[in-house]
């Protein structure tokens, strides 16, 4: 189950990303669906599993579940609300890179009553995924956990106040290179492996997966670590590449595929996400990673 955002995703491709006191025009504009918990439940359903959404969306949020939908994803626990679903505001480069402004809209008015009507519906050994885009993660978490949910935490947008949730009850973690670093409190430039030897230590038995864009992905437990390298591809729009990783390493482990398979399946899936525009329509179905 992912408990998380589903966001309107306003996409300005562009020159360079804007400077500060520096007006720029875009040629395009598109209109399309994101929200790293929808991209993430997309891409669990995509890389074949059984997915249920929750989370909070307005009345022009609506398309946004049919998409999801049409995945196969079950949407019957994301509330619809008087008000707007998150926004993404995104300029991509021309080399990929994005800049993204976020307004949460329904992402950040997730109830108690919507935390406890959906965890009722789930058991113990059921995964939860969870990201840092909704209101109320720290409440989601702890009651997950006392029922014995296994809790897959992407802690993206990285924040100060991720400090005060109870992290230790996280059974994976998928950071990028500066959320990990962030986490572990080194300065951003420090090695993935000093990093892992800090977030292992600090979270003994927690599985920790890291990002490194063109520098592949990292995998640390305990003593174990496993690297797997990316597909060069080029690359298009890196918008949702984090999240193709996540539901793919996800789906691939509940498949019983070991850390270093899981890490090589996830860096397949993104690399062609990379390789197309858009975040959620850029994720590619199973039948393009698994050879
Ligand atoms: O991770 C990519 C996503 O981040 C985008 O789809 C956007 O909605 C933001 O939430």
């Amino acid at each position: 189950m992912v408990f998380g955002s589903l966001n309107i995703d306003i996409i300005f491709p562009v020159d360079h990303i804007v400077r500060p006191g520096e007006t720029i025009g875009s040629d395009d504009l598109v209109k399309s669906a994101g929200g790293k918990g929808a991209n993430q439940a997309a891409a669990l359903a995509k890389a074949g599993l059984e997915v249920y959404m929750a989370g909070k969306v307005g009345r022009d949020g609506r398309f946004l579940l049919d998409l999801l939908n049409s995945y196969g994803v079950n949407t019957s626990n994301v509330a619809e609300y008087d008000g707007e679903t998150g926004q993404a505001m995104i300029q991509v480069d021309r080399q990929g890179q994005n800049s993204i402004v976020l307004y949460a809209g329904g992402n950040g008015r997730i109830t108690g009553e919507e935390i406890r009507r959906t965890l009722a519906c789930f058991d113990p050994g059921d995964i939860l995924v969870l990201q840092n885009e909704i209101s109320r993660v720290g409440e989601i978490m702890e009651a997950a956990a006392e029922k014995g949910m296994r809790i897959y935490f992407n802690p993206s947008p990285y924040d100060q106040q991720l400090e005060e949730l109870p992290l230790s009850r996280v059974g994976v973690f998928f950071v990028n290179e500066i959320e990990a670093a962030a986490l572990a409190g080194l300065p951003p430039e420090s090695s993935p492996e000093k990093i892992l030897r800090i977030l292992t230590g600090r979270f003994p038995r927690t599985e920790i997966v890291l990002t490194a864009g063109k520098d592949g992905a990292y995998y640390g437990c305990e003593g174990m670590r496993e690297k797997a390298g990316i597909v060069d591809v080029p690359v298009v729009d890196t918008t949702g590449a984090g999240d193709t990783f996540t539901g793919y390493f996800t789906a691939a482990r509940c498949r019983g595929c070991s850390p270093a398979e899981s890490l090589y399946i996830a860096c397949r899936a993104s690399s062609i996400a990379v390789s197309r525009r858009g975040a959620m329509a850029a994720i590619p179905l199973a039948r393009e990673v698994f050879l």
